[in-house]
């Protein structure tokens, strides 16, 4: 049975900087967001997506399908976790409330069909659902207030959550909106469902499903794309 996701493309790329919403850069002749999407539609299990838009977004090239597959949009909010329900919200009635939905970044462009195999293998065999994340791989230290070291974390069971996600249509909006009601950002679809009590699977992923949020990431992707020829 296939599955439909929701991409959250509505954010302003702050941190980004510059006059184009980070999504919509160009590389290699196309913008952003359509790697991204291809990299999601091309997966024989999903079945089409719905991307969140931000209000009056005049960039957007209005595909109405990519590989085949259908493209659905809405209006996203002011922090990702609206911007996820309205895309939620939009999906088509066929999708059930029960039924699994994956929540993937705009931004994450290099998103490998193996991880995708292992993330949906695996986490519709689990009664919530589950992440791709990738094992922290640096020393961590917490620092004071004035900038000195007071101590190393240990690193072992500390994971980098990535997109895609994979939780149930009804659960996933019940849960941000939950997060909504009291005030709290989530910054992942999973923190909605852990401060609900439930315990998503963690799916390991390749450490090169990277987001772009700096120039120098999207330098990265380049030299990917460059790389595959
Ligand atoms: N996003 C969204 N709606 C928002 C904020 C973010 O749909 N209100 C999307 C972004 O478009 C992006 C993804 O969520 O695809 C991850 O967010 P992030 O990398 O933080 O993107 P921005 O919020 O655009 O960047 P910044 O935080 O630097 O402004
Ligand atoms: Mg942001």
């Amino acid at each position: 049975r296939g599955l439909w996701a929701v991409v959250p493309a509505a954010g302003r790329g702050a941190r980004f900087g510059g006059d184009v919403p980070k999504q919509y850069l160009q590389v290699a002749g196309e913008p952003l967001l359509a790697h991204t999407l291809r990299a999601l539609l091309a997966h024989p299990t999903v079945q089409g997506a719905v991307v969140a838009l931000a209000e009056g977004d005049e960039r957007w090239p209005r595909w109405r399908e990519i590989e085949g597959k259908p493209l659905l949009t809405c209006v996203g909010g002011d922090a990702r976790a609206d911007s996820v329900l309205a895309g939620l919200a939009a999906l088509p009635d066929s999708v059930r409330a029960d039924d699994f939905v994956l929540v993937h970044d705009a931004a994450r462009p290099n998103l490998a069909s193996a991880d995708l195999d292992q993330l949906l293998e695996r986490g519709r065999n689990d009664p919530v659902g589950a992440i791709l994340a990738a094992p922290v791989r640096d020393t961590l230290k917490r620092s004071g207030d004035d900038g000195g070291i007071d101590g190393t974390e240990p690193r072992e069971r500390l994971w980098r959550a990535l997109t895609p996600q994979l939780f149930r249509r009804l659960q996933l909006t019940r849960a941000l909106e939950a997060a909504q009601a009291s005030g709290i950002e989530v910054t992942d679809e999973s923190m909605a469902m852990e401060r609900q009590g439930l315990r998503p699977l963690l799916v390991e992923g390749a450490d090169d499903n990277f987001k772009v949020t700096t120039p120098a990431d999207l330098a990265r992707f380049e030299f990917v794309l460059a790389r595959r020829g």
